[in-house]
């Protein structure tokens, strides 16, 4: 009688082990929170305090902006990101790297695949012109430098899309992965659904829905969506061809189809009945 007492009691004392483990686990799942809005490097601050780490020359064969061989003075972009913040408490599968530039470009990559590669943020063209930091870019027929930063890898086919390499960049965010699609994915719209999908691959870059998204286009819902005050099928036109609208337009010519933009355009028609008020 007495081994069955002691059975039993090491079998609850084995259990409630168990449980205690269990729940220790599930404690440590939840330290590593998902990256706050507020997790920003601003670069210039950077700068300011000195802060930015050790200049170094390097070499970026067929730079995809300049088209050629390019040497410039940079910063190791990885080492300052990782003195910066401790990526021990970041979730790096869930998060996206955000560079925000001056013209309120806000193209993003996901943050794992930033940290496998050699990325430096150069300051200074080798082989600019006297009296300036760069080599002239040239866009659209317009003139553009790269200043204050230009974001580049040295280790990196330059025919990857998914490795952005913006030029006047000031900020680094980072971001979880979902804050995005949470907010402006479809619920229940199979064709909005599409338009979403391409809405994310081609325009949130320079265009934000209820806030959400870059600045250098104007936002396309709130208050007014732009189904509101377009009609449909120029709206669906000029979505595919920019150009044949406005002159010296500046936004490009993305390669979508007239199908893609109109499924795009379902897509604003959706986003215009849920409408966001937009925070300052
Ligand atoms: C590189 C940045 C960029 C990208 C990418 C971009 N746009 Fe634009 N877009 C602009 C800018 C800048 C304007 C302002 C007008 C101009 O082009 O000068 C604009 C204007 C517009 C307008 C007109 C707004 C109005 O009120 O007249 C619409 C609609 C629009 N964009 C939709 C889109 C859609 C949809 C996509 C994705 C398929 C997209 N844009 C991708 C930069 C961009």
């Amino acid at each position: 009688m007495k081994t069955v007492k002691i059975k039993f009691f090491i079998s609850c004392l084995f259990i409630f082990f168990l449980i205690s483990c269990n729940k220790q686990k599930e404690q440590k799942t939840e330290t590593i929170v998902n990256v706050q809005p507020e997790t920003e490097l601003d670069l210039l601050a950077l700068k300011e305090k000195s802060k930015l780490g050790k200049d170094t020359v390097i070499t970026v064969i067929n730079d995809p902006v300049y088209h050629k061989t390019k040497k410039y003075h940079a910063v190791n972009a990885l080492l300052l990101l990782k003195n910066e913040i401790d990526l021990s408490k970041v979730d790096i599968k869930n998060t996206s790297i955000i560079f925000e530039c001056i013209d309120g470009y806000k193209p993003e990559m996901p943050l794992e695949l930033f940290l496998k590669t050699n990325p430096f943020l150069a300051f200074k063209d080798v082989d600019a012109p006297k009296g300036s930091n760069w080599e002239k870019i040239v866009k659209n027929g317009n003139e553009m430098n790269a200043d204050p930063f230009y974001l580049v890898y040295t280790s990196t086919s330059t025919d990857n899309q998914e490795y952005k390499w913006p030029y006047n960049v000031i900020k680094f965010r980072l971001e979880s992965k979902n804050k995005n699609v949470e907010a402006l994915q479809p619920k229940d719209d199979e064709v909005a659904m599409k338009g979403f999908a391409l809405f994310q691959k081609h325009c949130i870059t320079c265009h934000a829905i209820n806030g959400i998204g870059g600045e250098m286009g104007p936002e396309l819902n709130y208050p007014k969506s732009v189904t509101e005050y377009w009609k449909e099928n120029e709206l669906v036109d000029y979505i595919v061809d920019p150009a044949s609208f406005r002159h010296k337009v500046k936004m490009p010519t993305l390669g979508i189809t007239k199908q893609e933009s109109q499924e795009i355009v379902k897509y604003l028609k959706y986003m215009s009945g849920k409408k966001i008020e937009v925070r300052k």
